[in-house]
């Protein structure tokens, strides 16, 4: 079988590193990919807002199944255009994905499926700010309604702060949407949860901590992910199971009852609280760095799994997973997420051992003709390593990002500091 995964980032190049494992893998594209990608599948430069384009490069390449990494092709509706052609698509259909790509559609299946989440209030006129804004608590959390690539979400410690956020977004601050959520704000710990679904069966797909702050300690601006370690050392099994019964099963149904049978990975952003899970946020693919910590523990065949999806065979199968953790460390360019410089050459990046222990996907890289790798972004690269000690694996994620000779490449040394007891 000839697989296209669609994305360039550190999740698709591990998703490519995983499928390449599986025995019915013939070929596998990565559409746009990365340096890191391209030296593991081919890489096909296709424009990804062009669908037509794209599947004329599907007939020519005899691609049989796209995976799709990222979450605007979804939004856009990738899988509705390619089921239609008849290729088999890995990922949500357009109607699915508004879990993702609207929070207003999110919040209202939250309340009217009675699933914890925050308390919340929509926006959509100047006037109505002021009394809105009366009805919380400091401090008040504002988010734009459509995607904004992580930046739609602001923590306002006054009133003042909040009503400016609110004004700039119904002005037109982000492209996608003028409409506003105000929520209250959750105490707690934040934790990545993913289940795969064939929109009636589930399984559980794996849990993280990711690290969204720039700065050691969680301090600084918020990013894609600085890093993460797996299995999530806050899910107890009384934990697992309120998750289960309280959030992923009532989403599950609810997408079916409204019509948007949801399938593929469903990534629940939760906030723990005195043991009680509460929903802040739906993403419809992997989340990055995620995938690189979840893929490397992934004992199981992954395109079983997907088949198993596509086919609703979801009950059949049993997932195993290697039992030890996995961290990933991201190193960006120093600057990021505000200015940074790119082409900056990463030298030594091909002495660095690579097995089924530890690895490095790469994100934002190109190479060049002599096959040197430069960066080409912000997030660049993550060194993902496997261990029984959570600490030894985070020893050695940082030995491989110290080896690198790469003028300013930048990373957090403390991921998994809250349960790494030095
Ligand atoms: P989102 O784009 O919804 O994932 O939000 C980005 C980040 O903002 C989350 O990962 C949380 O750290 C934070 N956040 C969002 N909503 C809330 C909330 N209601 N309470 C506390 N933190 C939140
Ligand atoms: N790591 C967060 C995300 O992928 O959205």
């Amino acid at each position: 079988m000839n697989i296209g995964i669609i994305g360039s980032g550190a999740r698709e190049h591990a998703l490519c590193y995983k499928l390449k494992q599986s025995r019915s893998v013939k070929k596998i594209y990565c559409i746009p990919g990365n340096a890191g990608t391209s030296e593991i599948c081919e890489n096909l430069e296709v424009d990804l807002n062009n669908f037509e384009e794209l599947y004329k490069v599907v007939i020519s390449k005899k691609i049989d199944l796209l995976v799709i990494g990222p979450e605007i092709p979804l939004v856009n509706g990738i899988t509705d255009f390619f089921e239609e052609k008849k290729i088999k698509v890995f990922g949500p259909s357009k109607s699915a994905s508004q879990l993702e790509g609207s929070k207003a559609f999110m919040k209202k299946i939250c309340k009217e499926f009675s699933i914890p989440s925050a308390k919340y209030e929509f926006v959509n006129k100047i006037e109505q700010v002021e009394d809105v804004i009366n009805k919380f608590n400091l401090p008040i959390v504002v988010k734009s309604d459509g995607l904004a690539a992580g930046k739609g979400v602001s923590i306002c410690k006054s009133k003042k702060e909040a009503i400016n956020d609110i004004k700039s977004i119904l002005n037109g601050k982000f492209k996608t949407s003028k409409n506003v959520i105000v929520e209250e704000f959750l105490d707690g710990e934040e934790v990545s949860y993913f289940v795969i679904t064939d929109g009636e069966n589930y399984i559980p797909i794996g849990s993280a901590q990711d690290h969204k702050r720039i700065g050691e300690n969680d301090t600084g601006l918020n990013t894609g992910g600085m890093g993460a370690y797996s299995p999530s050392l806050l899910i107890t099994s009384e934990i697992d199971s309120k998750i289960r019964k309280k959030i992923i099963e009532p989403t599950i149904k609810a997408m079916k009852q409204k019509g948007y049978p949801y399938k593929g990975i469903l990534y629940a952003g939760l906030i723990i609280n005195n043991s009680e899970p509460k929903l802040i946020e739906y993403n419809i693919r992997f989340g990055d760095p995620e995938c690189q910590v979840l893929m490397m523990r992934l004992k199981s065949d992954l395109l079983k799994i997907i088949q198993s999806t596509l086919n609703k065979t979801l009950d059949k199968i049993n997932i195993k997973w290697i039992k030890e953790y996995c961290i990933t460390v991201v190193a960006a360019s120093k600057g990021y997420p505000e200015k940074f410089e790119k082409y900056k050459e990463i030298k030594k990046i091909g002495d660095i051992k690579q097995d089924s222990s530890q690895q490095i996907f790469q994100a934002s890289t190109i190479k060049d003709k002599q096959g040197r790798v430069y960066s080409n972004g912000g997030r660049v690269l993550s060194a993902t390593v496997i261990n029984s000690s959570l600490e030894d694996a985070r020893n050695r994620a940082l030995k491989m990002l110290d080896n690198l000779e790469w003028e300013n490449k930048y990373y957090r040394r403390d991921i998994g500091y809250k349960v790494i007891k030095k």
